[in-house]
Parts: structure tokens; sequence; C-alpha cells
């Protein structure tokens, strides 16, 4: 298939990096200038900030100052989590542009994420949209463990396609297919998005790919042949999921961004700056780069 001519990249290094930290609390200065260096890197659409259980992940506690300290940037999204009502109405008060809610197809995972069975999960996620919709907020839905499960195996494609129709049909306007522990490959990936665009327009579908055992970018690119045309990513390739044991990094930005230049494809994002942005938020974790490209291009990009 013809690869698209441009791709929008969902940064989620904000939300689904900085969660995983479990060390000290990252600073809401650190997570609020590292958005806003984001959205000066050309990233259109930075999920900030996560409204669940401080008990729970209690790295995105301070969800409401986030959003309340970003210097917002016309036609630059800032979404949130929210995994219920309570989260719902948070973002709603923190002025969120968008908000996601988030199920899995494995039972097990779901469980262990948000405490519930799938179709509990759904059952709450219906008045999330409902309230959503009627504040004129767009909800994006997330799908985990579309490949495989760290507790139940290998994951059917009917199953993703399955629950990825139901939230669409519930209202989300985009689905967002996590391959949360990085066990795909291009040809198991292809199997699942046939599988999915099956039910929902590829148009409507996003890709959420962990670099676990180094499949990312060619999957994402086994993705790009199969039509799709958003990719989550995070700066760095910070995160994980603190409840998906051996997801060790989301793919880095900086690696999708150079892999989409080199194919042509338009981003809007300028390299330099969010390799700036990236060493620059590895510094305040202590943490190694974990972007390929940004280790490259080196850190003295100014
Ligand atoms: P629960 O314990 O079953 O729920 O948690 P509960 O309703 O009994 O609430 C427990 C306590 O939390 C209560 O407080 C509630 O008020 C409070 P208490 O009475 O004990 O003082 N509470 C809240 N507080 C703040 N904000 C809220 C909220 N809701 C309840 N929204 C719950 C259920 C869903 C809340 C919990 O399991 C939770 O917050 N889970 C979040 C898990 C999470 O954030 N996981 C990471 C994101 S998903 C991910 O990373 C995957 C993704 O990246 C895609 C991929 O990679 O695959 C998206
Ligand atoms: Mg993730």
């Amino acid at each position: 298939m013809k690869l698209p001519n441009s791709v929008r990249i969902v940064e989620v290094g904000p939300r689904d990096g900085l969660q995983n930290e479990r060390g000290e609390f990252i600073s809401t200065d650190i997570k609020v200038e590292l958005i806003d260096s984001l959205g000066n890197a050309g990233l259109t659409h930075i999920e900030a900030a996560s409204f669940v259980s401080p008990k729970w992940v209690p790295q995105m506690a301070d969800a409401t100052e986030v959003m309340s300290g970003i210097k917002r940037k016309e036609g630059v999204t800032y979404s949130a989590l929210t995994p219920n009502v309570i989260g719902l109405e948070g973002a709603i008060k923190a002025h969120a542009s968008e908000v996601a809610v988030f199920s899995a197809a494995s039972e097990a995972f779901t469980k262990k994420n948000i405490n519930c069975s799938i179709s509990e999960s759904l059952d709450r996620f219906i008045p999330v949209i409902e309230k959503a919709q009627s504040a004129g907020i767009p909800v994006r839905g997330y799908v985990s463990t579309v490949i495989g499960c760290p507790y139940a195996g290998n994951i059917s494609p009917k199953q993703v396609a399955a629950i990825a129709k139901q939230m669409l049909d519930m209202g989300c306007y985009e689905i967002s297919l996590g391959d949360t522990i990085g066990i795909g490959t291009p040809k198991i990936v292809k199997t699942m998005l046939e599988a999915v665009s099956s039910v929902v327009p590829t148009k409507q579908l996003a890709v959420h790919f962990h670099d676990t055992y180094g499949q990312a970018i060619a999957n994402i690119y086994s993705a790009l042949e199969e039509g799709i045309t958003v990719i989550d990513s995070s700066v760095a390739g910070l995160g994980g999921c603190p409840y998906a044991k051996g997801a060790s990094g989301n793919v880095a930005t900086e690696d999708v961004v150079y892999l989409l230049e080199g194919l042509g494809i338009k981003t809007g994002v300028n390299l330099k700056d969010l390799v700036k942005t990236s060493h620059w938020i590895t510094k305040q974790l202590g943490k190694n780069n974990n972007s390929k490209v940004a280790i490259a291009m080196g850190d003295n990009q100014a």
C-alpha cells in the first residue's frame, strides 16, 4: 500500500513516560517545562496528565497543577487520561482539550490496571463519554495488550477488534491500539490491524508501540503500510506501564520522526528541538536516553 503523506504523532511522554517513574516525585515544574518544550518542538497532540487515583499512580497526582501550569499553544491538543467520572470531572475543571478512556483486550490486565473486568470498564466509560461529549470534549479510547498480555499470553486479533469496535460505537473518535509489552513483530501486527480495520475505519485507528524487544520501528512501518496515520510515541522512549511487567518503554518520538522524515512523511516536528528536549528530560530524571536517534545526534544541539 502507498504510505501516507503525513502522520499525526501523539506524544505520550509526559503521561505514559512519567507515570512509570517510581523514585522521587517529579516536580510539577519539570512536567510543565517538558510539555511546553514538546509543544515548542512542533508536537500538536500531547498527553499531558492522568486523572487517575493517586494511590494507584502516585506520579500523576499533580495532574490539575500540571494542566494549569502549561502555556497552551494554539493548535495543540492537551489530553488527559480519565478512567472514570471522578477523573473526567477533574479533567474538565483543568480544561483538558481531550480525554482518553482505557481498557484492554485481556481480562487479567484490565483487572490489574483498573481493577475491573473488560465489560465493567466499558460500562464505566458510558457516563464518562456522555459527560465529555456534552462538555464538547473529544474522547480517545485505548485498547492495551493488543498482541500479548504479561498475565494471559497471546491475544486474539478478533478479541482486539471486538473491543475496539465497542469503544468506537460508544463514542470514542479514535482507538489507540497498544502493544503494551512490546512483543509484536510486523507480521503479527499486520494480522491484528487487518482484523481491527475490518470493523473500525483505519482513519480512526492509532498505534501505540512499546519497544521492549526492539521491534517498535519495524512495527510502525508495518502499520504505515496498513494505512495507519496516527502514531503514539514518547520523547526519549520514556515510560512503560506500571501494571505491565516488562513494558520497558514507549517507542521514542525522535526515532519515529527520523523514520518518517526518511520516508518523506510530514510530521510538523522539528527533530533538533525535540532531541534537545529529550536530552534535557533524561538529565532531569537522571536516566539513560532510550532514543537511538537522540544518542546519535548528541547533546549539543543548541
Ligand atoms: P479502585 O480502587 O477500584 O476504585 O480503582 P474506587 O472507585 O474504589 O476508588 C478508590 C479510591 O480512589 C477512592 O478514594 C476514590 O475516591 C479514588 P478513597 O475513598 O480510597 O480515598 N479515586 C480517584 N481519585 C482520583 N482520580 C480518580 C479516582 N477514581 C477513584 N479518577 C481506578 C479504580 C480506575 C480509579 C484505579 O484502578 C486507577 O486509578 N487506575 C489507574 C491505572 C493507570 O493509570 N494505569 C496506567 C495507564 S494505562 C496505560 O499506561 C496503558 C496505555 O499507555 C496504553 C498501552 O501502553 O497499552 C494507555
Ligand atoms: Mg503505553
